[in-house]
């Protein structure tokens, strides 16, 4: 596979920054589009010497979005591939879920992809070739009591999947969507994963052990390959068979 240049939001750490650390070891270019500081995935990925392009950015935020994909463009002269990673999980009941509260997950699980896939897209059709790679959550085939309006922005992003694939099917460019289980990011760890929340997932996965961020990027790689311009629409569940479907 020839180097492409990859923008992965939320690199800063958990599963972002997986994804950015595996682009980059495969020859890529790698933006990472984060509010937190990307230091730490930095030095992973330079240590491997690898290149990568810290950009401070609010992915909700339209004017942000547009001029962060400019400063990639502009330093690697070309974007291929959109990971859109950078997404926020807050469990919480039902009716205790603030109009707020339903804005703000929409917003990140949504907007976000919508903003940055809408900036980075030029650049993918000047090339030719464009890889759009969605992260979702097999909470769309789980539909958990306390992730609600979450699983609404999930199933919300596999719809702008596969309609968007359709949209620039023609242009060389692929759009997929992948579903993690419950996997061990610090977030995931503070939050759903507590209380026993690991050992309630691992009961209903075939493979009886919990999920850990490495575990995905042999998809993400699948994805993005040369050879997967085949592939386009699709949502590959990889979560230890919770979910079949
Ligand atoms: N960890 C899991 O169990 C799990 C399971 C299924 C799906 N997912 C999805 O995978 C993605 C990553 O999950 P994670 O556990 O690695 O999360 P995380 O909290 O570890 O990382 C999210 C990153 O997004 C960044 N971010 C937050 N708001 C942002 C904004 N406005 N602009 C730019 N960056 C922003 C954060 O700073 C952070 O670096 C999310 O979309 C999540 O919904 C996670």
């Amino acid at each position: 596979m020839p180097p492409r240049v990859a923008i992965v939001t939320g690199a800063a750490r958990g599963l972002g920054q997986e994804f950015a650390v595996a682009l980059a070891g495969g020859g890529h270019a790698v933006a990472g589009f984060d509010i937190a500081d990307q230091s730490a995935t930095r030095a992973r990925i330079e240590e491997a010497g690898g290149r990568f392009l810290a950009v401070p950015v609010d992915v909700t935020d339209e004017a942000s979005v547009r001029a962060a994909v400019k400063i990639v463009a502009d330093t690697f002269s070309a974007v291929h591939i959109v990971v859109n990673n950078a997404g926020i999980y807050p469990p919480m009941a039902f009716e205790d879920t603030t109009l707020d509260d339903w804005h703000r997950i929409l917003r990140l699980n949504l907007d976000g992809p919508f903003l940055v896939t809408r900036a980075a897209l030029p650049h993918l059709r000047k090339a030719g070739w464009g890889r759009v790679v969605n992260i979702v959550s097999a909470v769309v085939f789980l539909g958990p009591p306390e992730l609600v309006a979450y699983t609404t922005s999930k199933a919300g992003l596999v719809g702008f999947t596969r309609a968007l694939a359709t949209a620039v099917g023609a242009d060389g460019i692929t759009v997929n969507a992948i579903a993690p289980g419950l996997t061990a990011t610090e977030t995931a760890t503070a939050t759903t994963g507590a209380d026993g929340g690991f050992d309630r997932v691992r009961a209903l996965q075939a493979v009886p052990r919990t999920e850990r961020p490495e575990d995905l990027v042999s998809t993400l790689l699948y994805v993005c390959d040369e050879g997967s311009g085949f592939l386009t629409g699709q949502t590959i569940n990889v979560d230890g068979g919770s979910a079949r479907h």
